[in-house]
């Protein structure tokens, strides 16, 4: 049977083995997915073994995404911009070839899923970091009026427009000194991951507006609890976990799962 597996440290609490398996029972394809644990500085290692014994194909989670970037025989366009790789699949002639789908990932869940528009909107984009980063390409092909990056470091910001200049119209600033009034907020800042909320002023948030945390969990994180008392609409980054996933999924076996029972199924099992 064809092998794949999810790759991190730490790696127990990977929901990917229930997705992908869940997505294998729906589309009636013959498939295992597992879980390998590797060292912080042993990513070549295991994935050498995994793929000398047959394996088709590989997600990566922290902290290796950029080790895989490095691993990669080939690279398709968004995981060079994103410079970082989550998904790993065996060509026909024996190359790896390496992916980020976490960014369509988010788009499909924004878009199909939440039914949330992008193109023509005002987007604002919080944290400067590998999330930040992985997912700006992906975004700026839905072409949003405007894209403005906030982060604490005013700096790094500033950087990551610089770098994506040749692939939008792209503006950034620190977290105090954002222009109000976006229609779509993105939280891809790691404040939520220690209960905290990035601290952005309530003029930001636009009449009608959405507001996406990257992060998810059993109960709505700081942010959307921020948002949704200003009458933003909210949603958490679970919908962008199986979306990136599909995408995965689709590159390995060319078949489209459906995203929203798995969801639904997750959605109930975190509650
Ligand atoms: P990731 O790969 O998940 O994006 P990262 O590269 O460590 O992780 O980046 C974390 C991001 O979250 C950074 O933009 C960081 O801001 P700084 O560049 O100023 O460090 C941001 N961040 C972390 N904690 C935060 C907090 N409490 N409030 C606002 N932003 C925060």
């Amino acid at each position: 049977m064809d092998r794949y597996a999810v790759i991190g440290n730490p790696i127990k609490q990977s929901l990917s083995p229930v997705i992908h398996t869940a997505f294998a029972q729906q589309t009636g394809q013959q498939l295992e997915y597992g879980k390998l644990f590797a060292e912080v500085d042993g990513f070549k290692d295991v994935v050498d073994a995994f793929f000398a014994a047959g394996a088709k194909g590989l997600n990566i989670t922290a902290p290796f995404k950029l080790d895989a970037f490095e691993y990669a025989d080939t690279l398709s366009e968004r995981a060079r911009t994103a410079g970082a790789v989550n998904t790993l699949a065996l060509q026909g002639d024996g190359r790896l070839l390496g992916d980020n789908t976490d960014g369509p990932g988010l788009v499909s869940d924004i878009r199909n899923h939440l039914g949330w528009s992008i193109k023509g909107k005002k987007l604002l984009v919080l944290g400067a970091g590998g999330a930040t980063r992985g997912t700006l390409l992906p975004l700026l092909k839905e072409q949003p009026a405007l894209l403005h990056i906030a982060n604490r470091t005013a700096a790094k910001a500033e950087q990551l427009a610089d770098d994506f200049s040749a692939h939008g119209s792209l503006t950034a600033s620190g977290l105090e000194d954002i222009p109000a009034g976006f229609d779509l907020i993105i939280n891809a800042s790691a404040a939520g991951l220690s209960g905290e909320r990035p601290q952005i002023a309530e003029v930001v948030v636009g009449q009608g507006g959405c507001a996406y945390d990257m992060v998810y969990g059993a109960e709505p994180t700081p942010f959307m609890r921020w948002a949704a008392d200003l009458g933003a609409q909210t949603a958490d980054g679970l919908g962008m976990l199986v979306g990136q996933a599909a995408e995965a999924f689709y590159l390995w076996r060319g078949v489209r799962p459906q995203v929203e029972p798995v969801l639904e199924m997750l959605r109930g099992e975190l509650r």
